[in-house]
């Protein structure tokens, strides 16, 4: 509810009409890129710089109580300014049919224009559509991302593009593809984790399920966001400074959004923070060198909130906004999200071309790339999409989808003498600030910004207690919640409400389940100070030990939270993430044995809150480092237990030695040996043996998850081409050189050679 962001901040300081996959400048459209250049011919100066301009809601009407009404203001907007585009959500909770009543109403406008181009509404559907009622809620993507399943997360895309057209809304901001490399920062939940190659084999994955076939009703633009590195700042909080190489910026941040440009992507969102000192905002050489030019991206480039006049008002770049405004366009930006003061931006812009400063052919550019966008969407013949069309939204189908992607998320970190599963007359004990929640469940980006009212708007869905109370009955199921997070101030603040009653009740339960983590928050108010769980829900967990019942963890959380004090105590540990409206019921499904865990973390879950090393790094920060290198996560990347057990054998390989244009076949066999049937994640690891730059201890280039029923074994095959072992030099250039290279898989592991020295 970005209508609260300041506020917020103040507190805390059918018919497929055009199949386009439009990629590079040679494979666009010949008719789409012939009407875009007829409309372009016709526009004025006003009506270029109109279509460059997106404003939220907010500022074009109100709300009565719940429905938001347009004011003259809107139509001021789209008739006199011609803006192109307008985003977000207007504060109260939206009914599908009343975000249908205003799409129409802004289209309507918009045919009162004189060149009647239809304009383009964002939204952010970050786990489903998540600013409209009734709408499917899937995990957050770092619950996506455990599933390990392109499938899923395909599916996920398909279903919520499905349900925002039936809202009316036809573009998303989302996939998110920052690297969750530094747990410190609070949007580490939005992203696939840390690795680059989970995150590009994912995040093409949900590219294609929105928006493939591009101009069907079913299906959205994306918008790819931040790009690049907003989630790696030196200091850990929101929308500040990043200090990296280049070399590194193109060896991790870079490759999940080329892989996503390359299936198509055709808006992306740039990074609200900074690079080396520079706002990335105004930076060239990542908007137009890079991501238009290396990576050839024929869409249009949004900034993200107010982040043209940031590089004047915060970064101290400009004497006034119009100097940032140069700045930004002559850099690259296309259409700038403004949140209130359009009316400045679109005569500052236009003074700014006047004087020479900003080109003609900068602004037909940008203009021609939105207007590409609109013509790919068929947004021109189909303006409107209306609920009534739309009947499989928010069906039975789509539920169970997000059940299935909860259910596959939930990662076993310790089960110690087999705790889990549990029998279904166990008396249980369920305490902590997370067990009562909906809020928890699904995070920030939930009916509202913050996810602040989800336990008013979701109470059609389980909390974990009500999930557990119907697997196990209520006989069995005793709730004293300890430790309650507080109402106002900051997210992160809880106050004890009865540890003692909690321990007394742990005296007649067989168990206690222990729901422990963070409230919901996202973007700057989740700033941390520090990354330790809460002192109150420590003393819970604390007091929970010492009742002597085994105590399992239940950690519902957007980062990993330290724990290695009480860690050491638990039966079991779950990690749920972030899982949404099923999550519970999914959880509740696991602890019965009713569904055997697959999860598989998707980040290092470090154990110390000085050590936030990520599983990539070099051997100096690992086990050969004869001094001692300091990476000791509490669980590594990749981890994740089952209720049956695996075994791996035959790891082969096609050949012992390879040309630098060749590609190797690996094969390993997995087995379930244990009595349950199991969903197994393969996962291949690579080690560049020695090299002319310090190679990382080892890399993921390769996953797949199997399904195996107790006793079967099955085969998987890798295609690895030698090219895709290659590092980025500090020339920024890619190498693959010569010599030895290790292969992992489980515990089996073999070697194979590079036969040449190639760069490119
Ligand atoms: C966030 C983006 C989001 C945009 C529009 C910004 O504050 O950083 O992720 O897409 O707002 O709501």
């Amino acid at each position: 509810m970005k209508l609260n962001k300041p506020f917020a901040c103040l507190l805390c300081l059918g018919l497929i009409v055009n199949h386009v996959i439009a990629q590079t400048a040679s494979q666009l459209n010949a008719s789409i890129e012939s009407k875009v250049d007829k409309l372009l011919k016709q526009m004025t100066l006003e009506e270029k710089v109109g279509q460059m301009a997106q404003v939220s809601i907010e500022s074009l009407g109100g709300s009565n109580g719940q429905v938001f009404t347009f004011s003259d203001k809107m139509k001021d907007a789209v008739i006199n300014y011609k803006l192109g585009s307008i985003l977000n959500s207007p504060g109260p909770l939206q009914a599908p049919q009343d975000w249908n009543r205003l799409i129409t109403e802004m289209q309507e406008a918009a045919k009162q224009t004189r060149l009647k181009i239809p304009v383009l509404y964002g939204l952010d559907d970050i786990h489903g559509v998540n600013y409209a009622s009734g709408t499917t809620l899937f995990p957050q993507e770092i619950g996506q991302a455990a599933t390990w399943n392109r499938q899923l997360v395909h599916d996920g895309g398909v279903i919520t593009a499905y349900e925002a057209r039936a809202v009316g809304v036809p573009w998303t901001f989302s996939p998110t593809l920052d690297l969750g490399t530094n747990p410190q920062w609070p949007r580490i939940w939005e992203d696939y984790g840390e690795d680059p190659y989970l995150s590009a084999e994912l995040g093409v994955q949900f590219v294609k399920g929105v928006q493939d076939p591009l101009g069907s009703k079913e299906k959205l633009v994306v918008s790819l966001k931040h790009f690049m590195d907003y989630s790696d700042p030196k200091s850990g909080q929101d929308r500040t400074d990043s200090w990296v190489p280049e070399h590194y910026l193109r060896e991790y941040h870079l490759p999940p959004y080329a892989a996503a440009v390359k299936a198509g992507a055709r808006t992306v969102m740039i990074n609200s923070g900074l690079i080396n000192g520079i706002p990335t905002h105004i930076n060239k050489h990542i908007l137009t060198d890079i991501l238009k030019g290396e990576l050839h991206f024929t869409g249009f480039i949004v900034t993200d909130w107010q982040d043209i006049e940031n590089v004047y008002r915060r970064d101290k770049l400009t004497k006034d906004v119009k100097g940032a405004i140069m700045l930004a366009i002559n850099a690259g930006i296309d259409m700038s999200m403004i949140p209130y003061n359009y009316k400045g931006f679109c005569s500052d812009l236009i003074a700014l071309v006047k004087e020479g400063k900003v080109s003609r052919g900068r602004i037909d550019d940008a203009v021609k790339r939105i207007l590409r966008v609109k013509y790919e969407l068929d947004l021109f013949n189909t303006p409107v999409t209306l609920l009534k069309d739309y009947p499989k939204f928010a069906s039975a189908e789509f539920q169970r989808a997000a059940y299935n992607t909860a259910a596959e998320s939930i990662t076993l970190l310790k089960n110690t003498n087999n705790t889990l599963p549990l029998s279904k007359n166990a008396k249980l004990l369920v305490t902590g600030p997370n067990a009562n929640s909906m809020r928890s469940l699904n995070g920030g980006w939930t009916y509202t910004w913050q996810g602040n009212m989800t336990n008013e708007i979701a109470q059609q869905y389980n909390t974990i207690l009500e999930a557990v109370t119907n697997k196990f009955g209520k006989d069995n199921v005793t709730y004293v919640q300890g430790v309650a997070y507080k109402e106002s101030g900051q997210y992160y603040e809880d106050t004890v409400t009865g540890i003692d009653a909690a321990a007394q009740a742990a005296a007649n339960a067989d168990y206690v389940l222990l729901c422990i983590g963070e409230n919901s928050y996202t973007e700057t108010p989740g700033n941390l100070v520090d990354l330790s769980l809460s002192e109150n829900q420590l003393a819970l967990a604390n007091a929970m030990i010492k009742t002597g019942k085994p105590v399992i963890f239940v950690l519902n959380e957007g980062r990993p939270r330290i724990i290695n004090k009480i860690e050491p105590a638990a039966a079991a540990v779950l990690n749920v993430y972030l899982p949404g409206n099923y999550g519970a019921d999914a959880l509740a499904d696991i602890l019965a044995g009713d569904v055997n865990p697959s999860g598989k973390l998707p980040i290092t879950y470090p154990r110390y809150t000085n050590v936030l090393v990520s599983y990539i790094h070099k051997p100096s920060e690992g086990d050969s480092n004869p001094q001692g290198g300091a990476f000791k996560p509490q669980w590594p990347f990749g981890f994740g237990l089952s209720y049956t057990s695996f075994a791996y054998s035959n790891l082969a390989i096609n050949k012992n030695s390879f040309g630098p244009d060749e590609t190797a076949t690996i094969t390993v066999t997995v087995k379930n040996t244990g009595a349950r049937d199991g969903k197994e994640v393969i996962q291949l690891f690579i080690s560049d043996l020695m090299a002319s730059f310090t190679p990382d201890v080892k890399r993921l280039r390769g996953f797949e998850k199997v399904d195996l029923k107790a006793g079967e074994s099955k085969t998987v095959s890798f295609k690895v081409p030698m090219k895709d072992l290659a590092f980025v030099g500090t020339d920024n250039k890619k190498h693959l050189e010569e010599g030895d290279f290790k292969i992992q898989i489980a515990d089996q592991s073999a070697t194979f050679n590079v036969t040449k020295t190639v760069t490119f």
